[in-house]
């Protein structure tokens, strides 16, 4: 019989928090960064029911739109009336997205949009796919600890998720602006090779300790097939290797597999490629090893590479690794927890993002000083 990944092995997606980010079209939905986005406006005006309430779901683009200098009014009036009198500039009103909400232009200067809420997506068991874009909040913004932990999470962290007014292929609101996805980073990483072969100083205490906790909380004592995101020059892989059968080791960077490949014990195989993507192309591996299930994983460890990620590429990789575990199948997450600069995200909102979106899966933590260790699983 065969036994497509589609159909073998996923959380059942009518599981609430879970089939959101389990729905493979999300991979064709675009995304800019917030502050691209926000440099054609100079007043936000976000429709609210709470008048001095940012709603839910908005609260990172109207942080990013506040650093950019652009004015944000909350209003509970609805977006024909809101909009009236509004200064000179340009004015966006952003109200929530319903079906009976129609798209209103009003003039040169004032625009009208509608932002998908959590709440708003699962009233709609069909989303507008076609005309969704995603703004990715700055690492600024993305990072920051959320003011109010008892405010219910965006639909997707770390982003605000529009609908526009028209599909890709027409002019629209906002999809004139849209940027090309950020070149692969494989050259960044491999720069790092320019100094050495050891960039990560993986023989350091931090890291061997590290390493030594994540097999720790390890449910099982060996696997079947397992995948190491962002292996680097392979050391956690080749102890992974020691507890499994198959062991996929992917990375980003050339140059690091060059030198992981000079000591491929049985089992491993190294990967080039840059999640999420690559993790839709793993499948030609399948011929590897006899396994009842090949193209399911019985554990996936990310460690230390969540952060590389944007926002939205960070749900887009959590929901292709939940996908692709096996029933009983683990998912292991491994981040430094003290701030970072010039990347993304940090450990914190790499891992709150996992436990928010991933919820009813959340099986373990280990909250170390410098790092956090959070394990998940789905039902066997
Ligand atoms: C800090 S090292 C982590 C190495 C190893 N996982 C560990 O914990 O010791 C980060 C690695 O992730 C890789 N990487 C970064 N972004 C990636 C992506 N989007 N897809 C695959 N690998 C990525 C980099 O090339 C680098 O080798």
């Amino acid at each position: 019989m065969s036994r497509g990944r589609s159909s073998w092995g996923r959380p059942d997606p009518a599981a609430g928090e879970l089939r959101r980010v389990l729905d493979e079209r999300w991979a064709s939905v675009p995304a800019v960064p917030a502050s691209t986005f926000l440099g054609r406006w100079t007043r936000l005006l976000v429709v609210s029911p709470h008048r001095d309430r940012v709603p839910t779901g908005l609260e990172a683009l109207c942080a990013d739109a506040s650093r950019a200098g652009v004015e944000v009014v909350v209003s509970d009036d609805r977006p024909g009336h809101a909009s009236s009198g509004s200064p000179s500039g340009r004015t966006l009103v952003i109200a929530p997205w319903t079906s009976e909400e129609p798209f209103e232009q009003h003039g040169a200067d004032v625009e009208v949009a509608h932002h998908l809420s959590r709440d708003g997506a699962a009233e709609h068991a069909e989303l507008p796919w076609s005309r969704l874009l995603v703004l990715e909040a700055s690492p600024e913004v993305a990072c920051a600890p959320h003011p109010d932990g008892s405010a219910p999470p965006p639909l997707i962290p770390g982003c605000t998720v529009l609908v526009t007014r028209r599909d890709a292929s027409g002019e629209s609101l906002d999809r004139p602006h849209l940027e090309p996805r950020p070149q692969p980073r494989g050259a960044t990483f491999d720069a790092m090779f320019d100094d050495g072969e050891d960039p990560w100083d993986s023989g350091s205490w931090y890291e061997r300790r590290k390493r030594a906790l994540t097999l720790a909380m390890l449910q099982r004592p060996r696997y079947a097939r397992v995948l190491d995101l962002g292996c680097s020059t392979g050391v956690l892989t080749r102890e992974l290797a020691g507890r499994a059968d198959v062991v996929t080791g992917v990375d980003a960077s050339a140059r690091a597999l060059a030198v992981a490949g000079r000591d491929t014990p049985p089992g491993v195989v190294w990967v080039h490629g840059e999640a999420p993507a690559v993790l839709d192309g793993l499948d030609h591996l399948d011929d590897v090893a006899l396994l009842d299930h090949p193209d399911l994983l019985d554990l996936a460890v990310v460690s230390e590479v969540g952060y590389f990620l944007t926002p939205f590429e960070w749900w887009l990789t959590l929901g292709a690794l939940v996908r692709r575990l096996a029933p009983g199948g683990e998912l292991v997450l491994v981040h430094w927890r003290h701030a970072t600069a010039d990347i993304p995200l940090d450990g914190p909102s790499v891992h709150a993002a996992a436990r928010t979106v991933l919820a009813p899966l959340v099986r373990s933590r280990h909250e170390d000083p410098d790092f956090l260790v959070d394990t998940f699983g789905v039902a066997p």
